[in-house]
């Protein structure tokens, strides 16, 4: 490689002598940052080196800091100008050696945590995360020695690190539950650490996740939006139990003033996660009301108690408003399929539904009293369109009979038609 490279030497000279003239030129346009490509023997170099040592033209091109200008040398230090290997990477150049992984987020920290700097190219641009990131549980055991946790490179990736808005980022949200499984679902690197490693297993199967990869809805949570992207929990949030709150307001208005928030709490019970859990979490039904295997209730109250009766007449209460909707809605499509107009109870039955969706939101006050007022409204709208659909069966009946009976009295005028014609021909 060296010899290919001492052979080139000349042909790069006469290169260079030639485009001196434009370099100073697009220098004083502002261009310097172009010449830095063309003077990049850092890139030149490792680009013909294996792994681990090979940085590709194509990977580098592809990095964040390469697209803003920035070089191998603005992170790792040495004399880009320079052809020669000892040259360019020596302690005199300012070459900072061999990284250590233990010096990566103070690497990093260097430009990200210098508002000054960042503001240059972008002031909108945060320049916290290595202060949040020391709040972490990850920073935490950093600190303290433990080099197996996550830091900036494991989660950003390196020498092809995107803005987390590229889809193709390690961080941007569709990727970043697979970034963290990478090593929290890695059973033998988690060895030795108490926590299990079946979050992403339980996500995968959850509600957030469905709603995320599945439907494209970018307001459900993945890892980092329960998490932080760097903190321990996101901004605003106390504790990651309470991050549940932040999207689902309705429910979380009613828990705040419920028996439970107190009781839980006094007990430090994580809230919504008590009922729901929080990897994977999924569609709750009235099941989770009942007595079954997928009770919600029954782990703490006893059959009979008090709080056992209010559970039955939670459920209760669905279910009728339920059946009603399900007995309008059903009386409603045969009358509409027979050709009735009915389409004024029919767009009616969805106030009806609201009603029942709105019960679900308020169970979370877990006042039988509360639920039963939006279980009432429903059910009167329900009923006011059951009547419909039966009136409108009811008329679809009448209409029905009457038209047998025109048919019957014409197919007689037709016969007594064909009799009289058949008289005066004979
Ligand atoms: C002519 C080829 C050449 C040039 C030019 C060159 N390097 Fe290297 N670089 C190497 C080789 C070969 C090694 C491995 C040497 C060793 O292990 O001692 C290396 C090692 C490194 C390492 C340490 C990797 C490790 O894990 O040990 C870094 C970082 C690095 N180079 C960055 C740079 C930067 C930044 C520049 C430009 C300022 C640069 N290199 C210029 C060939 C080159
Ligand atoms: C944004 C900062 C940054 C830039 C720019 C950058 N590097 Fe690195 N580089 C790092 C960090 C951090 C590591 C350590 C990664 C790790 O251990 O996870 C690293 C590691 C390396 C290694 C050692 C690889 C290994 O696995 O041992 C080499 C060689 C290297 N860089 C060369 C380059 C070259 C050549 C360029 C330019 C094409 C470059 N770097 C640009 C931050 C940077
Ligand atoms: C030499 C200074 C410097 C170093 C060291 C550095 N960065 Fe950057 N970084 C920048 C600049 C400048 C930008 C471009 C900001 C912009 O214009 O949006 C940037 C952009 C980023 C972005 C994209 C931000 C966005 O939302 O667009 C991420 C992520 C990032 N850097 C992470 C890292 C990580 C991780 C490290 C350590 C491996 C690192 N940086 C090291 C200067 C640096
Ligand atoms: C545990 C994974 C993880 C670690 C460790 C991590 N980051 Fe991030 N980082 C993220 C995620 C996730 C995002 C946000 C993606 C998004 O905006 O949706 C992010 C975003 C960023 C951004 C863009 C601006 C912002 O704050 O949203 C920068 C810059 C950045 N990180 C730098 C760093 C630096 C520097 C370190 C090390 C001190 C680091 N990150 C460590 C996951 C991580
Ligand atoms: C490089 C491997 C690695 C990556 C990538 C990683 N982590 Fe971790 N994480 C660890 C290790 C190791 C621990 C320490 C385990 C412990 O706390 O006992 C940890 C601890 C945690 C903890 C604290 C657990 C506790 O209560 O003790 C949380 C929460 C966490 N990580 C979330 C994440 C999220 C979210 C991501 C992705 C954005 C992520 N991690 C990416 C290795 C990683
Ligand atoms: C809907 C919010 C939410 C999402 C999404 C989420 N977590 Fe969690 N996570 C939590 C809560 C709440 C806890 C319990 C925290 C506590 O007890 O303080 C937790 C606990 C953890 C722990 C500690 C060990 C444990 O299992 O109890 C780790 C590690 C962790 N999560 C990693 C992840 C990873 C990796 C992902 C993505 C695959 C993820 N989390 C997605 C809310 C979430
Ligand atoms: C970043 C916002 C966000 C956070 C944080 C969040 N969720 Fe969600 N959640 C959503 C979205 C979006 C959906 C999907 C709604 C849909 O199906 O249309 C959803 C769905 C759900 C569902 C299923 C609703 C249904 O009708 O099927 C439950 C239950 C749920 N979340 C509970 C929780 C709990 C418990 C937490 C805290 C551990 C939490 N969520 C944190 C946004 C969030
Ligand atoms: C004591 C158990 C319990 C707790 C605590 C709890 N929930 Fe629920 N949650 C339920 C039950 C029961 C249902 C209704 C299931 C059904 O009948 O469909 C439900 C339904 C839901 C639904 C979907 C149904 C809908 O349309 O509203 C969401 C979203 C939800 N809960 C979020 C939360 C949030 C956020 C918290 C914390 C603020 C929380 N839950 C606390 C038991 C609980
Ligand atoms: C983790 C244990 C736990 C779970 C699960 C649980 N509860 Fe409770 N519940 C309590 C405690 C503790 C209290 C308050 C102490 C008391 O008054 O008995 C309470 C109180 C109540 C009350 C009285 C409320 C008031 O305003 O006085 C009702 C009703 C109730 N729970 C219903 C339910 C229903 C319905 C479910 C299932 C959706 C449920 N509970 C799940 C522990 C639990």
């Amino acid at each position: 490689m060296a010899f290919l490279r001492n052979k080139l030497r000349p042909f790069r000279a006469a290169r260079y002598a030639g485009l001196a003239g434009l370099v100073v030129l697009a220098a004083c346009l502002g261009y310097g940052q172009s010449h830095g490509q063309i003077t990049n023997s850092c890139l030149d170099c490792h680009s013909t080196l294996p792994d681990p040592l090979g940085v590709s033209q194509e990977k580098f091109s592809q990095d964040i800091h390469a697209q803003k200008g920035l070089t191998c040398a603005s992170c790792h230090g040495g004399d880009p100008t320079s052809d020669d290997a000892d040259q360019a990477m020596s302690r005199k150049a300012g070459w900072k050696g061999k990284v250590d992984r233990r010096q990566i987020p103070q690497l990093c920290g260097s430009c990200h945590s210098n508002p000054a700097y960042i503001r240059q190219f972008n002031p909108s641009l945060r320049t916290d995360q290595l202060d949040q990131y020391r709040t972490s549980v990850h920073g935490k055991r950093f600190a303290a020695g433990d080099t197996k946790v996550a830091v900036c490179t494991d989660c950003h990736s390196v020498h092809d690190l995107r803005s987390p808005r590229d889809p193709r980022s390690t961080v941007n949200p569709v990727n970043v539950a697979n970034t963290c499984a990478r090593c929290h679902a890695d059973t033998s690197y988690m060895k030795g650490y108490s926590i299990p490693t079946d979050q992403f297993a339980k996500y995968s199967i959850s509600v957030h996740h469905e709603a995320l990869a599945v439907r494209g809805d970018l307001s459900a949570p993945t890892c980092s939006t329960c998490h932080g992207n760097h903190g321990a929990a996101p901004p605003g949030v106390d504790k990651v139990q309470n991050v549940c709150s932040n999207c689902h307001a309705f429910q979380a208005q009613m828990y705040e003033k419920s028996t439970h928030k107190k009781a839980f709490e006094a007990a430090s019970l994580p809230g919504c996660v008590v009922c729901h859990s929080n990897h994977g979490i999924r569609h709750p039904t009235d099941a989770m009301l009942g007595t079954g295997p997928d009770a919600a209730c029954m782990r703490c109250h006893n059959p009979g108690d008090e709080c056992d009766q209010a559970r039955a007449g939670l459920l209760s209460s669905l279910r009728r408003l339920d059946d009603a909707n399900k007995s309008a809605d059903s009386i409603l499509r045969v009358a509409e399929s027979s050709g009735m107009e009915v389409s004024e109870a029919r767009l009616g039955q969805d106030q009806a539904r609201d009603s029942l969706t709105k019960a679900r939101v308020t169970i979370h006050s877990f006042r039988t009293d509360l639920v039963d007022q939006d279980i009432q409204a429903g059910l009167k709208i329900a009923a006011q369109n059951l009547q419909a659909g039966k009136d409108a069966m009811v008329e679809r009946n009448y209409r029905r009979l009457g038209f047998g009976i025109s048919v019957i009295a014409i197919g007689i005028v037709l016969a007594g038609l064909r009799l009289y014609i058949k008289k005066i021909e004979s």
